[in-house]
Formats: C-alpha cells, structure tokens, sequence
C-alpha cells in the first residue's frame, strides 16, 4: 500500500536521507531502527508530507502523493503520531480525540472502538491531557489518530520514555490492528526486542541509508546489534 522510492531529502546542504527505499503492506508491521540522528524521524515527516523531498517518490495505493501536503495525506488514509507525543495539553481527553474529526465529514462523532483499545482513555475523558502519565499521553495520541480511521498507522518511537506494563499494552494494539483489522503499520523504534516481536518486516538505517533490511527471522542478529549499539 506504502512504497517509498529511493528518497532523498536534504536540510539545507546536509543530505538526510539517500536513497531509502521502503514498503508497508496491509495487515504488516514494518520496523524502522536505528541509532539516534540516522534519519528515522525525517523519514516518517516525509511520508507525511512534512518535509519535502528532493528525489524519489511516495507511492500511496498506487499514486504518487510526493506532491501532496500533510492534510491531504491525511484525508487519504495515512496517519501519524509524531514523536514525542504532541498531544494538546491544555485540551481534556475529549477534546484531544475531537480534534482528529476536523478532516472528517460533518457530524462524525470519536470512534468508541478506541476505549475499547484503551479503556484508561474513557475513564479519563475529562481530564486534560497534560495530566496524563507518559504512557497514557501516547495512548491518547494513538487514539486520536486512529479517530480519522487511517489505513496506514505511522508510529514515530511509542515506546519512548514509557514503563513497561504501557509498553506491552501499546505493542498488544499494534499486532491487534494489523493481524485484525488489516491495518498498515510502520513503526520507527529504538528497541531491536519490541521491534522483533511485532514486525513482519524490519529496516536498519545508518547515517541516512537503510543499511540492512529483511524478516525479523532472517537478519544476522550479530549484524544488527553491531548498527543498533552506541
Ligand atoms: N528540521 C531540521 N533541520 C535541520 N536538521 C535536522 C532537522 N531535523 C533533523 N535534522 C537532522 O537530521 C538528522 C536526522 O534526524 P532525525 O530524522 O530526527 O533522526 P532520528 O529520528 O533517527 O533520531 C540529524 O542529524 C538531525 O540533527
Ligand atoms: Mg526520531
């Protein structure tokens, strides 16, 4: 559904990304890693539309969206849940999953499938979402995407910075919307074990290129520890 050709994408005069190619079919997990400032992040801003590339091209269900902008992306099927969570604060549970609706055509109202994937977020509706733990920020940004009933689910490190009971529950969704309901799912992480244990494809990025890619079940695990360790 997802096919990313051979991008560059530059900052300024530093190129970024080279060349990275990369695919997500429906109802499969594809794991980027890779260290700190490889380029994991960028890629992800560009497949969203947030950064611009300058060679290759994003195909989307058989069309090139690398001219399209983050909104259209959006309103094709794609959604992101950037880094770092970006949940609005000072908005309560409610409101943060209402704001997913804004692409949406009038009078939809916030998926109730979502509390059923995490129920924390109903008890929670109307505190703000600034008050919420770190996991449960990332439930909620999770959510929240999910409310415009993407296609494709792009999930930029969930597990940063998170305890671990929150962690299995978030892996528990990942493997639930893909195995289930045939979601796409590229996942950038940090942690090989969480990426073994969900992916049906993974990719190692180094310095801006994917340097190894392949089945969790086929890469040389030797190989892989020696580009993921600092
Ligand atoms: N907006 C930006 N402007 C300039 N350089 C950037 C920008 N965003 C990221 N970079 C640089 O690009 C490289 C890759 O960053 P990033 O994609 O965030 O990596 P990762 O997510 O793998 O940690 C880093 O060297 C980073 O400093
Ligand atoms: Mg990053």
């Amino acid at each position: 559904m997802l096919d990313v050709r051979a991008i560059d994408l530059s900052y300024g005069a530093s190129l970024c990304l080279r060349g990275v190619s990369l695919g997500v079919e429906a109802g499969r997990v594809t794991c980027v890693l890779g260290r700190n400032g490889v380029g994991k992040s960028s890629l992800l801003r560009a497949v969203m539309g947030l950064e611009r590339i300058g060679a290759g091209s994003i195909m989307w269900e058989g069309r090139d969206i690398s001219r399209l902008g983050p909104a259209e992306r959006a309103r094709a099927g794609i959604g992101y849940v950037p880094q770092g969570r970006e949940i609005f604060p000072f908005l309560t549970v409610q409101e943060n999953l209402e704001t997913a609706l804004a692409a949406a055509p009038r009078g939809s109202s916030v998926d109730q499938e979502v509390f059923d994937l995490f129920p924390v977020l109903r008890d929670f509706l109307r505190r703000r979402g600034g008050d919420l733990s770190g996991g449960q920020q990332q439930q909620l940004a999770i959510a929240r995407a999910l409310c415009a009933r993407p296609r494709l689910l792009i999930l930029d490190e969930p597990t940063e910075g998170i305890q671990p009971n929150v962690i299995k529950d978030i892996g528990r969704v990942i493997a639930h919307l893909a195995k289930d309901r045939g979601m796409g799912v590229l996942l950038v992480e940090q942690y090989y074990e969480f990426a073994r244990g969900l992916a049906d494809h993974i990719a190692i990025m180094v310095r801006g290129e994917v340097a190894l890619a392949g089945a969790p079940g086929t890469l040389d695990e030797e190989a892989v520890r020696r580009l993921l360790t600092v």
